[in-house]
């Protein structure tokens, strides 16, 4: 009996263990609309190159649109004794057309075929995932203008350092979501080249057109060296990787909601949507999805060093250990897409319980930068000794328990005899944020500003 995927060569079928550890079409059935995609493409190819007939290409096309429609309307039995989803449509061409459909693999290889469907499968999923994060921007940056003049402390070590506003702390996401999309708009340039037509590894002695199959597949030009066509999994590596960054930023901004959201911060309040409870305890409110989010960006990042480590020791051109890519792209990129969604709800209703954020502002002497200042400003002190001066302040104030502001003008000028009653009106949070007017600072009408182009830029570009 000769194998019926590797005919003459073969004698036997293989083991059930080889059947199950070599198949994958438990996954890459995944790439169905690709592959077909591919095939339509390489078949009009082949037909206007003289390579195969017209009529055989019409039926071979034919059968491809079908083949597609089956696969949509979840008629099409996939089998693993095929392997995977390039042979499961080929098998199923053949049923449908007969002897000549084997024609359509004419110049063309799984090797290159495989890397032509990731690489279509990547794009789109890299079109999905920005138009998220440009959603999630455009949520943030709107709160972030609802809240240009909202103060909360701002951190360093999560000790309590300048006080900020919840919009300009809003906006550092944005920017950082900037960055993301830029990353993965990065990524999608270098990859959008067309393997196909690299065959096996070494090109093909057939007179291909790879511009034509290049175009027709929204590619920019085919792939320039076969042998690294088909061995290149470098547009995987570099999507998982702005993937795992993402992940890592989304991953920070669920750390502080589940910070946030604690009854001992008490800044925000996370909407029941977003929240679930205790089975035991009737008083929590837990912050499930944030925690998911922080919690996923482990298996992100997991997939950037599994597929780093598969691809480390492979000689040129294709080897098996390839097959290893796809799962842990799917589950990242998919995990991601999640993480942005269930990011995007959070961000859209939660609560700021903007009296606690203000009040805890002020506390930790959060203002005594601002005090310092004052002392440059108004007194032309060094700055040095300025800090001196206010650490003394604050040493005072804080063996009284109170706030700076709440220090006597007699107190201060006893450390520093020419300060004025003028120093009060630095020692407030509000003055605090509105002073820091340098490009890029927290004042208000900064954030304001930043949230007004933010909102304008998300709105103007696709
Ligand atoms: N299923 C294979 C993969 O995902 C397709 C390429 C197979 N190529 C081969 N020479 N066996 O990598």
């Amino acid at each position: 009996m000769s194998n019926k995927m590797w005919g003459g060569r073969f004698e036997t079928a293989p083991d059930a263990i080889m059947e199950e550890i070599n198949a994958s079409i438990g996954f890459d059935y995944r790439f169905a609309s690709q592959d077909i995609r591919g095939s339509r493409a390489h078949v009009a190819m082949l037909a206007k190159t003289g390579i195969i007939s017209t009529s055989d290409a019409e039926a071979i096309d034919s059968g491809l649109e079908e083949i597609g429609r089956e696969i949509e309307a979840g008629s099409f039995t996939f089998s693993r004794a095929l392997e995977d989803i390039h042979m499961n449509v080929e098998s199923r061409l053949t049923d449908l057309k007969g002897a000549n459909a084997g024609r359509l693999h004419t110049a063309r290889s799984r090797n290159d075929q495989v890397a032509l469907d990731f690489r279509l499968w990547v794009r789109d999923a890299i079109d999905q995932l920005d138009g998220q994060l440009k959603e999630l921007q455009t949520i943030l940056a709107h709160r972030a203008l609802e809240f240009a003049g909202a103060v909360m402390p701002g951190f360093t070590h999560l000790q309590s350092a300048q006080p900020v506003t919840l919009g300009h702390h809003l906006l550092a996401y944005v920017e950082m979501m900037a960055r993301d999309r830029s990353r993965f708009a990065d990524a999608r340039r270098r990859l959008n080249e067309c393997p196909l037509g690299a065959a096996a590894l070494a090109g093909t002695s057939f007179p291909i057109d790879r511009e034509m199959t290049a175009k027709a597949l929204g590619f920019d030009r085919p792939t320039a060296n076969s042998l690294d066509s088909v061995s290149d999994r470098d547009f995987v590596l570099e999507t998982l990787s702005a993937a795992a960054i993402c992940a890592v930023h989304l991953s920070r901004f669920a750390e502080e909601f589940v910070l946030w959201t604690t009854p001992q911060f008490g800044f925000v309040r996370l909407s029941d949507k977003f929240t679930t409870g205790s089975s035991i305890m009737p008083q929590k409110r837990n912050p499930d999805a944030a925690e998911l989010v922080r919690g996923k960006s482990g298996r992100i990042i997991g997939a950037l060093n599994g597929l780093m480590i598969v691809m480390k020791g492979l000689p040129l051109a294709y080897s098996k250990d390839m097959q290893e890519d796809k799962e842990g792209t799917f589950d990242s990129l998919h995990s991601l897409s999640l993480c942005l969604a269930a990011m995007a709800g959070m961000v859209r209703d939660f609560v700021p319980d903007l009296d606690r954020m203000r009040a805890a502002a002020g506390s930790g002497y959060s203002i005594a930068t601002d005090l310092a200042d004052w002392l440059v400003r108004a007194l032309s002190l060094p700055f040095r000794q300025a800090h001196h001066v206010t650490g003394t302040l604050v040493r005072i104030a804080s063996e009284r328990q109170i706030g700076l502001e709440e220090l006597s003008l007699s107190d201060m000028q006893g450390v520093e005899p020419r300060i004025t009653a003028e120093v009060f009106s630095v020692l407030g949070v509000e003055s605090s944020v509105a002073s820091r007017t340098s490009y890029g600072g927290t004042a208000p009408v900064n954030v304001r500003r930043q949230a007004k182009r933010w909102i304008a830029q998300l709105q103007s570009t696709t």
